[in-house]
């Protein structure tokens, strides 16, 4: 299994890793939605950035993140926004070496701090988060 950047031949493999994880988020985004994402994770440009999970020519996994100015500190930050394993694949330390990973990148791209969300009741990825790093009191607002 190796951890690395999304590359643009991975559009097939990545498309039901995508799908997976809409999936579980009960989530319909229109194909434009898609597109665009897809060209900001290959855009070597774009704030955007993509790693994923590899195993015998099989995608397992991704994590997407951004990385953003912040007016709290000199350094730029990482927002992780998407994290999925696909079902055949959990339990083996995937997403565990997918967030090392990210922390990794973040370090290489001089990013101060990596940060995340999820929601209060998604257990297994609480369980994992809680050893590798600390929850914060803020609370999330959205309009
Ligand atoms: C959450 C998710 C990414 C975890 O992926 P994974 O590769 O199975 O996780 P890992 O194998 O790296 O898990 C490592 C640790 O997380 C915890 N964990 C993971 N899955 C768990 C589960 N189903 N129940 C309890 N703990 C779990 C355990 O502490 C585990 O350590 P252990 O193997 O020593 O017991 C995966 O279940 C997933 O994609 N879920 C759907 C999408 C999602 O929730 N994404 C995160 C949104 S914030």
């Amino acid at each position: 299994m190796i951890i690395r950047p999304i590359q643009t031949d991975d559009r097939g493999a990545w498309q039901p890793l995508w799908h997976g994880y809409l999936e579980f988020y009960r989530a319909a985004l229109t194909p434009e939605i898609t597109e665009q994402t897809w060209a900001a994770l290959c855009d070597p440009t774009s704030a955007v950035h993509g790693l994923v999970a590899e195993q015998d020519d099989q995608l397992a996994g991704l994590a997407h993140l951004i990385l953003h100015p912040t007016t709290w500190a000199v350094r730029p930050t990482c927002y992780l926004e998407d994290l999925y394993v696909a079902k055949q694949w959990r339990g083996q330390d995937i997403a565990r070496r997918l967030i090392e990973a990210v922390y990794a990148f973040a370090d290489e791209s001089g990013a101060g701090s990596v940060y995340w969300l999820t929601q209060e009741y998604n257990a297994p990825a609480r369980s994992l988060y809680d050893t590798l790093a600390h929850r914060t009191s803020f609370v999330v607002y959205q309009r």
